[in-house]
């Protein structure tokens, strides 16, 4: 049996087996929404095979099962990252429990630095398209020709136009841009910034580009969102830290939320 079906009998035994519409990946410091879900269901990554129990520091290490404004979804309160343990399929088993339980749709959030002067730290920005700048892939070594993802419009354009609705109606600005993924765990240089300025990035950040490829190769459709904590190196005077971007990730958390509990809704 896959680890995937493994996964799903174990969740299945937590919280029963009706399908779960979506799942939502969150990054550092974003954790307030799992208090959101009714019928609330905690299953501990180390109970299920192959989810990331190592850590990093803002990031929880808990699936939840649970209702969200009338949908049934999973929450996967913390991400591993390639950084880690050099692994950028690290996300692949979770990634395909989530299709092993039902979900069609995941949701990943992210807390990115961002190059642009009109998206401050607190601000949101949609990833509308990114940028593999790390010249790794986590479907390196797939043997399928499924490998070969087509990956226009990886960001659904759909979701994208919901979520702009959504943020217009509850009056939350919603930047939308490129996101480039930097392997971390270093921040990058200022002439990094102005490099990856210069490529067509928008925002930088660690995560959430890996995940995206394996979950288009799932067949799963995908939306993102950065919540802005601090402006990419050089950009400003603010010292970048790992301290700072969890206590700035909190200023857009809450617009965050909001807009998820929407979109869940609407899915
Ligand atoms: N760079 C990379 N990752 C990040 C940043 C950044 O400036 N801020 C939050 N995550």
């Amino acid at each position: 049996m896959s680890a995937a079906a493994a996964n799903a009998e174990i969740i299945a035994e937590y919280a029963g087996s009706e399908p779960i519409k979506a799942a939502l990946v969150l990054g550092s410091g974003l954790s307030g929404i799992g208090e959101l879900l009714d019928d609330r269901v905690e299953i501990s990554y180390g109970e299920l095979v192959g989810f990331p129990t190592g850590g990093v520091s803002g990031h929880g290490k808990s699936l939840l099962i649970g209702q969200l404004n009338g949908k049934r979804i999973a929450i996967l309160t913390g991400r591993a990252h390639y950084y880690e343990d050099g692994q950028s399929d690290v996300m692949r088993i979770p990634l395909e429990t989530m299709k092993a339980i039902g979900v069609d749709t995941v949701l990943l959030t992210n807390s990115a630095g961002s190059l642009e002067a009109d998206t401050p730290p607190g601000e949101l920005m949609m990833i509308a398209d990114h940028i593999n700048y790390n010249g790794l892939n986590p479907l390196i070594g797939e043997q399928t020709d499924d490998r070969f993802v087509n990956m226009v419009n990886a960001y659904d354009p759909h979701l994208r136009a919901q979520a702009k609705a959504i943020a217009d109606d509850l009056m939350i600005a919603l930047h939308e841009g490129v996101y480039a993924w930097y392997s971390g765990p270093t921040f990058e240089t200022p002439a990094e910034i102005r490099m990856i300025k210069g490529f067509g990035a928008n925002a930088v950040g660690m995560s959430t580009v890996p995940e995206a490829i394996l979950a288009r190769f799932l067949g799963l459709r995908v939306w993102a969102c950065s919540s802005v904590t601090n402006m990419g190196a050089g950009l400003s005077d603010e010292n970048i830290s790992h301290h700072h971007t969890k206590e700035m990730a909190l200023k857009g958390a809450k617009k965050l939320e909001m807009l998820i509990e929407r979109l869940v809704g609407e899915l």
